[in-house]
C-alpha cells in the first residue's frame, strides 16, 4: 500500500508562496516518486485554487482544511466543498483538533461533512486524537473510538477514508508520541475501524513529525503515513519526510 504524506499549512503562506512551494517541490522529484507514495496538500483557503492549478497533471492531491456541511446557500464566511471540487480538489481535511477546540466543531457536524464529501467523491481525511488530560486519565482509546463512532456514523463503509490520529498534546509542541504509544493506539484504531465494517482505510500519525523522527515512525505497523504541520512548510523539509521508508 502506498504511504501518504499530507501537508497541513493551517493559516500560513500567501497564494504566491504556496505556488512557489509546489513548483520547487515538483522540480525536486523524479518520475518514480509517486510509485510508492501519495502526497496531499491542505493549503490555506485563499490558496486552494492556485495550488490546485499549479499541481494539475502531477499526482499531488489538494483539499481545503475544512468545509461547511451544506454544499451552498446563505452561510456567510463558510467554505463550500462543491466549489473546492470545481477548483480541482479531491480531498478535505475534517475534524482537526484546532477546529474542534477553537471552532467548536462537533462529531455530529463532522458526520454531515463526511457524508457531503463522499457524495462529491472527495476523500475525507478525518482527524481524531486525545488531549493531554484525557491521556493522563487513560481515556485515549475511548476518546478516539467515540470520535470515530460518531463522526463516521453515516459514512459509507465501502468508500475509502483516511484517519489521521493526532494526539492534541503532540501538535506543534515538539513532543512527538513515543513509538510504543503510536504502535498501541494505531493497532487499536485499525481493529476498531475493522469492527465498524470499514473496508478501505488508512491511518496517518500527526503531531510534531519531522525528518528526524519520520524514519522510525513510518515503520510502525498501521502507520500508513503522516499529517504534517510545521515541517511541511518548507519544500525540502517536507520532501525529506516524504522519503521516509
Ligand atoms: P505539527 O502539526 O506537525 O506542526 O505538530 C500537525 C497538525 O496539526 O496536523
Amino acid at each position: 500500500m502506498k504511504k501518504i504524506f499530507a501537508a497541513n499549512w493551517k493559516l500560513q503562506k500567501t497564494p504566491l508562496e504556496s505556488k512557489s512551494f509546489c513548483e520547487e517541490f515538483l522540480a525536486s522529484i523524479d518520475s518514480n516518486f509517486f510509485s510508492d507514495k501519495e502526497v496531499f496538500i491542505f493549503p490555506q483557503n485563499y490558496s486552494v485554487g492556485l495550488v490546485s492549478q499549479t499541481v494539475k497533471g502531477s499526482k499531488i492531491s489538494v483539499g481545503p482544511q475544512t468545509v461547511h456541511f451544506e454544499k451552498s446557500g446563505a452561510f456567510t464566511g463558510e467554505n463550500s466543498a462543491e466549489l473546492a471540487k470545481k477548483f480541482g480538489c479531491d480531498l478535505v481535511l475534517l475534524g482537526h483538533s484546532e477546529r474542534r477546540q477553537f471552532f467548536s466543531e462537533t462529531n455530529q457536524a463532522l458526520a454531515k461533512k463526511v457524508t457531503l464529501c463522499e457524495s462529491l467523491d472527495m476523500l475525507p481525511v478525518f482527524c481524531i486524537g486525545e488531549s493531554l488530560s484525557e491521556r493522563e486519565n487513560n481515556q485515549t482509546e475511548s476518546v478516539c473510538f467515540s470520535q470515530l463512532d460518531q463522526g463516521l456514523s453515516s459514512a459509507d463503509k465501502n468508500k475509502r477514508i483516511v484517519i489521521a490520529y493526532e494526539p492534541v498534546w503532540a501538535i506543534g509542541t515538539g513532543k512527538v508520541a513515543t513509538p510504543e504509544q503510536v504502535k498501541d493506539i494505531h493497532a487499536k484504531i485499525f481493529s476498531h475501524m475493522n469492527s465498524l465494517g470499514f473496508k478501505n482505510f488508512q491511518i496517518l500519525y500527526g503531531g510534531s513529525v519531522k525528518s528526524d523522527n519520520a524514519g522510525i515512525l513510518i515503520q510502525i505497523p498501521h502507520v500508513d503515513g503522516f499529517l504534517i504541520g510545521g515541517a511541511s512548510l518548507e519544500p525540502q523539509s517536507f520532501l525529506q519526510i516524504c522519503q521516509a521508508k
